[in-house]
């Protein structure tokens, strides 16, 4: 598909919309501009202020006919949603009646074989969202084999972790693994496909996608950040794509709401009994997509929204 035909269908945009709830004079963060579809949607719910962030180059420069749009309205910054206190912070922007996250990548990414996203299509094997740092090339070809199965076990759940990481080691002896298609190739030797129709080597690039952008932390502090940032009543949503992400969102807003003891060696509670912030929980189970949705867009398939409120501040944390 060539950059022009290509879009992003935004995942669960009423079910966001409805989670956030824009209201007049209100400023909101999309962390996550992408296409850009949820923070149009936002832009049109009312008559507010949208910062929006990616860390994709591409991302921004193809927001700027919508910040044109919304002229004064949608301010683009590119940078990591992990650093959004000190981009925030740096645009004089203190605090904020709502934050969106909708994680992963975009269909613009994945569908452009150049940008080493997608075992479909051939590419360099690159994976790297904000274009800049160590690619997904550079782990599989200088990884100890050990360290590399670690990381497919960790990040992709892959069961056959030290089989894929045998194999990749074996094949790079021969030649540098350089392209998305071989390593496919690579991993389908050691899984051949099975029943499910899931592509052996699904799991291995989320894993690998994962640590070229270090996605976990990320996530991890962004939403410590987002919960210093809520003003009273201000919300947080977040759409999560797989279970590893899906896991640090729920329990990162169940503890924030009080609701149990944290293990997380990133306890939010040290966070937010600095200011005891009270949070309630809008959604005490994740919201899937409906089955039309599904069925018109297989991506959304795996999503699971999220929501928390922070307390007005007379309110006691519920
Ligand atoms: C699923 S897309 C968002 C789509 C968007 N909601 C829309 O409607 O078009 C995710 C976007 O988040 C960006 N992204 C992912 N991780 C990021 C991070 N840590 N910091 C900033 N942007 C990030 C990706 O580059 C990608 O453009």
């Amino acid at each position: 598909m060539s950059a022009a035909t290509q879009r992003h269908v935004p995942v669960m945009l009423p079910e966001m919309l409805g989670a956030l709830a824009p209201h007049d004079g209100g400023v909101y963060l999309d962390a996550t501009f992408g296409g850009g579809g949820y923070a149009e949607a936002i832009l049109a719910a009312a008559s507010c202020t949208v910062w929006a962030i990616d860390r994709d180059p591409d991302a921004i420069a193809r927001g700027a006919s919508l910040a044109a749009r919304f002229r004064g309205r949608l301010h683009l910054v590119e940078g990591r949603f992990g650093e959004m206190l000190g981009l925030l912070q740096a645009a004089g922007v203190q605090h904020l009646d709502g934050v969106v996250l909708d994680l992963g990548v975009s269909s613009f990414q994945l569908d452009q074989p150049e940008r080493g996203f997608s075992f479909r299509a051939d590419g360099p094997l690159d994976m790297r969202m904000g274009q800049r740092g160590t690619t997904a090339a550079d782990l599989v070809n200088t990884l100890p084999e050990r360290a590399l199965a670690d990381l497919l076990f960790v990040f992709g759940e892959e069961r056959a972790s030290r089989r894929i990481a045998r194999a990749v080691v074996a094949a790079r002896a021969q030649a540098p693994i350089a392209t998305t298609a071989r390593l496919a190739e690579i991993i389908r030797g050691v899984l051949p496909p099975d029943r499910s129709g899931i592509d052996p080597a699904t799991r291995s690039f989320q894993a690998l996608r994962i640590k070229v952008n270090d996605e976990l932390d990320e996530i991890e502090h962004a939403l410590s950040a987002a919960a210093q940032l809520l003003a009273p009543g201000g919300r947080l949503v977040v759409v999560a794509f797989h279970s590893l992400e899906d896991r640090i969102v729920k329990r990162f807003m169940v503890d924030a709401a009080g609701r149990a003891p944290s293990p997380s060696r990133h306890d939010p509670r040290s966070i937010l009994s600095r200011s005891r912030p009270g949070f309630r929980l809008l959604t005490p189970r994740a919201i899937r997509p409906g089955a039309a949705e599904t069925h018109a867009n297989p991506r959304a398939r795996s999503a699971r929204l999220r929501a928390l409120e922070r307390l007005p501040s007379e309110s006691p944390a519920s």
